[in-house]
């Protein structure tokens, strides 16, 4: 199962390019344009479809009808290049889809005009209006996937500066009910929603105060229910991160960054604008869920190109193996020791084909582990140019 996050495109005068800027609000200064195109032929070269499309809010730049009817338009098409009518939009509001001229200053947010909106309020049978309205969330339960969405803008006034999210705690006793009932299930938990739950390193120059304020609380109703993975925008940088807090079930966490909006230089400088899709596999022996983030960056200049050498995301995060270090080295000295001496080269796919529990390694931790091991081995990794990773006996 495939599922694409495209998040705070901030359609309007936010975005980078004139094909998403109502012709209303077009200024001298927006030059760059095509950029839905160049999308659609980015995702065509790369045979790339999606199940879901998840959008984790700031679709718009201020909420307002002539946003909403051209962020239905450009959803319409990202759709239709993901797959077409058959891939499901699930969508839940940023503060940014307020429609602040609806809005008065100390009143509780006006979400009318995007809920109102045919397009919008047709997504996923109407179901997505639920979290316009008391209480916030709604479970979406798919044949393959649960989805819990949660609105975290729903208290946000037009005075509030900075705009920091806020899970609505008053129904957790509601939501937890209703997770207790998919507590049996073994579909993989998705939970979207836009601010984020923990703060960035890097993710913003200054001091941050626009976190989720009470994200405790909801991450320990997240662990509680084992959920697989948090899905949410907000900061406009990307991010990845295994939230592994009760050493019993992670929680993979993925900061969508944006997909469109001109970015300041912090945010351009740490992830440029970003398009992800998530490969989910299988659960493990240990039922932790097997998957791959894969991501895009855009620049004018190049197009959509592979992540490569992000602070955080790199092209490829593999997630869903919980073995510790000292278990990897372990398994891969053992490998080595039973090779033909004379053997000089292994690939990794060939290390994880005999030993499955390798395979879905993070990263970070797996090259951790194959630098421990140079000096005892004598291996050493190396990436060829088919971005195979191979292990490499060092000539001494
Ligand atoms: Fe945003």
């Amino acid at each position: 199962m495939k599922i694409a996050v495209i998040s705070d495109l901030h359609i309007g005068d936010g975005a980078r390019s004139i094909d998403l800027i109502p012709k209303s609000l077009i200024k001298a200064n927006h030059s760059e344009n095509n950029f839905i195109k160049r999308f659609s032929e980015f995702v065509k070269k790369e045979s790339i479809t999606a199940d879901y499309l998840l959008l984790p809010g700031d679709i718009t730049n201020s909420g307002t009808e002539t946003e909403v009817l051209h962020s239905e338009k450009v959803l319409q098409e990202l759709q239709s290049s993901l797959g077409g009518e058959n891939v499901k939009i699930i969508y839940i509001p940023g503060n940014h889809d307020i429609d602040r001229s609806l809005t008065k200053c100390d009143d509780t947010p006006s979400f009318e005009t995007i809920k109102n909106n045919t397009f919008f309020s047709s997504l996923n049978n109407g179901l997505s209006n639920k979290v316009y309205q008391e209480p916030y969330f709604y479970i979406w339960e798919y044949d393959d996937i649960h989805v819990l969405g949660l609105n975290t803008s729903w208290n946000i006034s037009n005075n509030d500066r900075p705009k920091h999210g806020y899970f609505c705690h008053e129904f957790s006793f509601d939501l937890e009910n209703q997770l207790h009932m998919l507590s049996k299930s073994s579909l993989p938990k998705v939970c979207v929603f836009h601010h984020h739950p923990i703060l960035y390193e890097n993710a913003w120059p200054g001091s941050d105060f626009s976190t989720l304020q009470n994200a405790d609380a909801l991450m320990n109703i997240l662990r509680k229910n084992k959920f697989d993975l948090i899905i949410h925008g907000h900061r406009h940088a990307s991010h990845f991160q295994i939230d592994f807090t009760d050493l019993i079930h992670p929680i993979v966490i993925v900061g969508a960054g944006s997909f469109s909006k001109t970015l300041d230089m912090h945010s351009a400088e740490h992830s440029g604008n970003q398009f992800h899709l998530i490969e989910i596999g299988e659960r493990n022996d240990e039922g932790h869920l097997q998957g791959i983030l894969k991501s895009w960056k855009y620049s004018y200049t190049w197009g959509w190109q592979k992540n490569n050498h992000e602070k955080k995301v790199n092209h490829e995060m593999k997630f869903g193996s919980c073995l510790r270090k000292a278990e990897i080295i372990e398994k891969i000295e053992s490998y080595i020791e039973n090779i033909p001496i004379k053997e000089n080269i292994i690939s990794w796919n060939e290390i994880c084909n005999a030993e499955p529990s390798l395979k879905n390694i993070n990263n970070s931790v797996l090259n951790e582990s194959l630098t421990s091991i140079k000096d005892k081995t004598g291996f050493e990794e190396m990436t060829a140019t088919n971005k195979e990773l191979y292990l490499i006996k060092k000539r001494l």
